[in-house]
């Protein structure tokens, strides 16, 4: 490759494919000119979860229709492009491969730069594409399917982690209690719906440990609510689903708001941002807006459709790496794991 110009604003192919979404977008400096996705949810749906092997083969069959999508709505050629940024983990490794294989003969057919993206950095990069004029420092909440935790970012490449689940991840929770409840997978934006019919009549246990800390728990919550279930079964007595969605949302969700907002202040922070598919909820959403509101502190909030896994948010964070001259070599592997570091 010859020697590469960084430039403020270049055009980013961002590609995505860690579980059952294959998405493309399109960036040029922080503006989105394009934002596809094709998604294998309702298929996975039937099987409780996702199935791998289902997931790359849905990838194998959109990769190449979510791409061109995504540089026709942009109105962008494909010689424009200035980087190819793709999701190279953690995820489903034959789902990974399949966006980073693409988008390695992207790069190496049109010469220019390959960014391996932790999936993980995207979801805390999602933010930048709602403000020109956000950065570090600041705090984030980082919930999704995988992980929770408070996180203090220090500059775009440097991440402190104030605290996290200690075991279950808060979406894992929502669609635990999801099965329990009888409601479709994906369960968390079946639960947040059922919640607003419902009452937070149900007393349930706090998922703090540790004095004053930020790392949550969430398997007793979890256990929790089934055991709940059981016993008013086990009584003959009707289970008041609405009210169990609703209880569980706010004993789930009130406590990150709280930690988010403790990890700003003592952190010293104005800004508090967020990222993964839990953010996408509602009440959360609100929640959030008031406390910081309340504590005089700056919310910047994806939108819902790039809280949860999409392109735009591995294009932005495709964006960071880029301005750090952060490139890959062809040989980048997928990985199943991978730190947040
Ligand atoms: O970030 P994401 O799309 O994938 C991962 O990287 O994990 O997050 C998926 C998680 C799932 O557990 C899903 O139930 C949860 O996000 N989720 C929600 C909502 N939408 C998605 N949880 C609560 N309320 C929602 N509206
Ligand atoms: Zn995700």
């Amino acid at each position: 490759m010859q020697t590469l110009t960084i430039k403020k604003n270049p055009v980013i192919l961002g590609i995505e494919s860690s579980c059952d979404e294959t998405a493309a977008a399109v960036i040029r400096g922080r503006t989105l000119l394009s934002d596809e996705i094709i998604s294998s949810a309702e298929v996975q749906a039937k099987f409780g979860g996702v199935v791998p092997e289902i997931a790359s083969r849905a990838h194998t069959d959109a990769i190449d229709e979510v791409v061109a999508r995504a540089l026709s709505t942009a109105g962008v050629k494909k010689e424009e492009i200035d980087a190819v940024a793709v999701t190279y983990g953690a995820g489903l490794l034959g789902a990974l491969l399949v966006g980073l294989s693409f988008a390695k003969g992207f790069s190496y057919g049109l010469n220019i730069p390959l960014i391996g993206v932790n999936h993980i950095r995207g979801h805390l990069a999602a933010a930048y594409l709602e403000s020109e004029t956000l950065k570090p420092p600041f705090i984030t909440l980082l919930a999704s399917g995988g992980h929770t935790a408070v996180i203090y970012t220090k500059s775009a490449l440097e991440f402190e982690v104030l605290g996290g689940t200690l075991d279950d991840a808060v979406g894992e929770a929502f669609d635990k209690v999801a099965r329990v409840l009888s409601l479709p997978y994906p369960g968390g934006p079946h639960i947040e719906l059922l919640a607003r019919e419902g009452q937070k009549t149900i007393s349930l246990p706090k998922m703090l440990k540790g004095e004053g800390g930020y790392n949550f728990s969430y398997s007793g919550l979890k256990t929790a609510v089934i055991n709940y279930c059981h016993g008013m079964q086990q009584r003959g007595e009707t289970v008041n689903r609405a009210d169990v969605a609703a209880s569980f949302q706010s004993a789930a969700l009130d406590i990150l708001v709280q930690k988010t907002v403790e990890g700003a202040i003592e952190k010293g922070v104005d800004t508090v941002t967020a990222g993964g598919g839990v953010i996408a909820n509602g009440y959360l959403r609100e929640q959030l807006g008031n406390a910081c509101l309340k504590a005089g502190l700056k919310l910047v909030l994806p939108l819902k459709k790039h809280c949860t896994d999409n392109a735009a948010m591995i294009a932005a964070e495709g964006l960071v790496q880029y301005t750090a001259g952060n490139f890959a070599p062809l040989s980048l592997n997928a990985k199943a794991s991978i730190p947040l570091r």
